[in-house]
């Protein structure tokens, strides 16, 4: 895994994300599988991955102040539950440690919860969360496990979502830098592997067009919920494009100040499919490449090339940002690995008529329909399940 050049493809085994829905699939396809380490090379580093706030617990504890999960979660919109308590992992992190090495881990991917460790958002550090996190690392490392950090996984501190508008306005750039560098310079000794956003299309999709996951922004007739306050057609585009200058702005942070003492690794984490034409004809494998482009070239295109894919500005026009020169260059090459995370496979069929609409949003501007997965459904995060892959 920390092999070779550029692009690093970090794959974590048993990866828990919000999308709780397809942790299922995962554990079924594993099971119906028969290998051991034996089949992977020496050096391949097997790990499990959580996000804070789906372990960590004590929501209301030593200082922390509230991130857009917990708003999500106590108004009722994650089936009536909360992470308040969660796994506990806050007051547990040492037996945890415990169960990764009795299941023999090598590596674990753990996010930081940005209004733990900041709990307005920017300003002065939290003690106690910045001794929480240093416990944690330690006890990781004195077992032989590496840690792995992620500093965004959906849950963005409240206190700036009221401020201003959270990811869709142009100053998240500024406080995710400072946070990203309150990081690198309080953990990075210890912390090799940085993940800035946790799947970035995921979280512009839930949170900006369909608003069913935080912050629940959305516009009719593309609202799974009955909230109108946001702009489907316009936001989940804003969003990913402050999200990749903001990831970028701290990749290349780290590399200026502190890669030459840490020699660690900064990348992003991207929800992928195997994406496939539903029928072989020439309209659906070309709408399957444009489902490839929207997905994953949406966040890779700029990391590779600096700027969109085509058939994305294309269809979305003006409603997509466009990249100056400057921010190109800077977000071009702004990554030593990329996380793939990989649940499941869709095929995808053409549809084209979508793209007769005034009114689109990024379903339509993709203009594919998708078969064989209902990662969109109107389904709300089901809480239950998210519990049931927590340790008891
Ligand atoms: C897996 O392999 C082991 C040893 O080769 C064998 O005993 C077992 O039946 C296999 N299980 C499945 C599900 O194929
Ligand atoms: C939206 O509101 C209408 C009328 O109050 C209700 O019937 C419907 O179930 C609501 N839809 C959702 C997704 O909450
Ligand atoms: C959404 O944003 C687009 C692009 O800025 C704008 O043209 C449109 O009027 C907005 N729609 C709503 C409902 O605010
Ligand atoms: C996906 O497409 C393949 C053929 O390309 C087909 O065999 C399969 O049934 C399709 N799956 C779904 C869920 O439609």
């Amino acid at each position: 895994m920390m092999e070779p050049p550029q692009t690093r493809l970090m794959i974590n085994v048993f990866i828990v994300s919000f999308l709780a829905l397809l942790v299922n699939l995962v554990v079924g396809v594993l099971g119906a599988d028969n290998y051991s380490r034996d089949d992977f090379p020496l050096d391949f580093v097997f790990g499990s991955g959580t996000s804070a706030y789906q372990v960590e617990g004590a929501a209301n504890k030593d200082g922390r102040t509230p991130s857009i999960w917990d708003t999500f979660a106590y108004a009722g919109y994650a089936h009536g539950e909360n992470g308040d308590v969660a796994c506990d992992g806050y007051h547990k992190y040492k037996e945890d440690v415990q169960l990764m090495l009795e299941t023999g881990l090598d590596a674990y991917r753990f996010s930081i919860s940005w209004s733990r460790l900041l709990p307005n958002g920017r300003g002065p550090v939290n003690p106690k969360g910045l001794q929480y996190y240093n416990n944690l690392i330690n006890e990781l490392i004195s077992n032989g496990i590496q840690p792995h950090a992620t500093l965004h996984n959906f849950d963005l501190p409240q206190v700036l979502e009221d401020e201003y508008g959270g990811w869709i306005s142009r100053d998240i750039i500024r406080d995710f830098t400072y946070y990203a560098e309150v990081c690198f310079r309080e953990f990075g000794d210890r912390v090799l592997y940085w993940t800035t956003v946790n799947e970035p299309n995921v979280f512009a999709l839930g949170g900006y067009d369909q608003g069913n996951s935080p912050p629940r922004r959305c516009s009719p007739p593309f609202c799974a919920t009955n909230d109108t306050m946001g702009n489907s057609t316009y936001e989940p585009y804003l969003a990913v494009h402050h999200i990749l200058l903001s990831h970028s702005s701290a990749a290349r942070l780290y590399w200026r100040k502190y890669r030459d003492k840490q020699h660690g690794f900064v990348g992003i984490s991207i929800y992928t499919f195997g994406i496939f034409p539903q029928t072989n004809t020439e309209k659906d494998r070309v709408a399957s490449q444009r489902a490839r482009d929207f997905f994953v070239g949406w966040i890779m295109e700029p990391l590779q090339y600096g700027d969109y894919p085509i058939s994305m500005k294309t269809n979305a026009g003006e409603r997509i940002p466009a990249f100056t020169n400057h921010e190109s260059k800077q977000v071009k090459g702004s990554f030593d690995f990329i996380g793939v995370i990989h649940y499941t496979n869709l095929n995808v069929s053409d549809n084209s008529d979508a793209l007769k609409n005034q009114l689109r949003d990024f379903t339509a501007d993709m203009a594919a329909n998708i078969f064989g997965e209902d990662l969109f459904s109107n389904e709300e995060v089901n809480g239950q399940q998210v519990i049931r892959h927590c340790k008891t």
